[in-house]
């Protein structure tokens, strides 16, 4: 397994490969690594001739005061994740290498990001959309994974890509949880024992909609009171959204189908977890 840390770098190295006739599969991240990202990695194995895993704690994501210069980090442990996810390459650039001074071009997707993530977090796709165009521009993936965990960031990305004629293939892959049901994220490692507990109650009120949509309910009003119920219950918890909205367009949903999508993002203490789910799906 190789790390390179220059763009021109993997520029060169993906320049190489393409020529070769060799395909490559990427799994952008932000590092600390779990299973869920393994899971993609796995994906990609598959899916590519070459697997290109690229780590990097974007900063144009992150608003002033969010998380960026907490967020953990640890190289040696992600390099070992990722070799035994099947992983040729990390690519693991310097920020400075990729916004060098003087940085002035974003990418901006409009509608989709307004609601939920967009909405709480003012700016926070355009880094993304950016960064991600730029590690597609760096990288020449023929085909990109993504987690459903970040169920906005792939419709967003999605929506990028036949927005801007790229030309690269991009998987949804399911959301892998814990034992007890906690949706895997690299901001779990900031939960306390008490709150990791309390964590929990984004997947049981996931759980209870889709039990009441099961027997029948369809107000989304209706199934909305039973979610945010369950989790004001619990101690230390407060809601940034708990939305029913269409999978595709993201709009608002009154009465609920198959199709409807439950998105949560709760502060459980400090840490802001989001999950989510399709009412008609297990
Ligand atoms: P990060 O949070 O590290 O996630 C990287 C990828 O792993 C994303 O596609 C995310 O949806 C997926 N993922 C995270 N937890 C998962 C889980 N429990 N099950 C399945 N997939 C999971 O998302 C980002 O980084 C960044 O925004 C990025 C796309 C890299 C751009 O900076």
């Amino acid at each position: 397994m190789k790390i390179i840390e220059s763009v021109t770098e993997m520029q060169a190295f993906a320049r190489e490969a393409r020529r070769e006739g060799k395909s490559i599969a990427l799994v952008p991240t932000m590092g600390y690594l779990h299973k869920g990202h393994a899971s993609l990695m796995k994906e990609g194995r598959k899916r590519g001739d070459i697997l290109v895993a690229s780590i990097f704690v974007n900063p144009t994501q992150f608003g002033p005061s969010e998380d960026l210069d907490s967020y953990p980090r640890d190289l040696a442990r992600d390099t070992a994740v990722a070799t035994g996810a099947g992983v040729d390459v990390i690519f693991a650039p310097k920020a400075g290498d990729m916004y060098p001074r003087g940085y002035q071009t974003y990418v901006n997707a409009e509608e989709l990001t307004l609601p939920l993530c967009g909405a709480s977090r003012p700016g926070h796709f355009r880094g993304v959309t950016t960064v991600v165009t730029k590690l597609f521009n760096i990288i020449k993936p023929t085909v990109a994974l993504f987690g459903k965990k970040d169920f906005q960031q792939l419709a967003v990305i999605r929506h990028m890509v036949a927005d801007l004629n790229m030309d690269i293939e991009i998987v949804g892959m399911p959301i892998i949880r814990e034992d007890d049901g906690l949706a895997m994220s690299s901001r779990n490692a900031y939960l306390q024992p008490e709150e990791r507990k309390n964590a929990l109650c984004l997947c049981r009120a996931l759980a209870a909609a889709r039990g009441l949509f099961n027997g029948g309910e369809r107000s989304a009003q209706t199934l909305r009171e039973r979610v945010v119920r369950l989790i004001g219950e619990v101690p230390g918890t407060s809601i940034d959204y708990a939305d029913f909205r269409n999978k595709d367009t993201l709009d608002a949903v009154e009465t609920a189908d198959e199709d409807t999508l439950l998105a949560l993002a709760v502060r459980v203490g400090k840490t802001r977890l989001i999950d989510n789910c399709i009412l008609g799906e297990e």
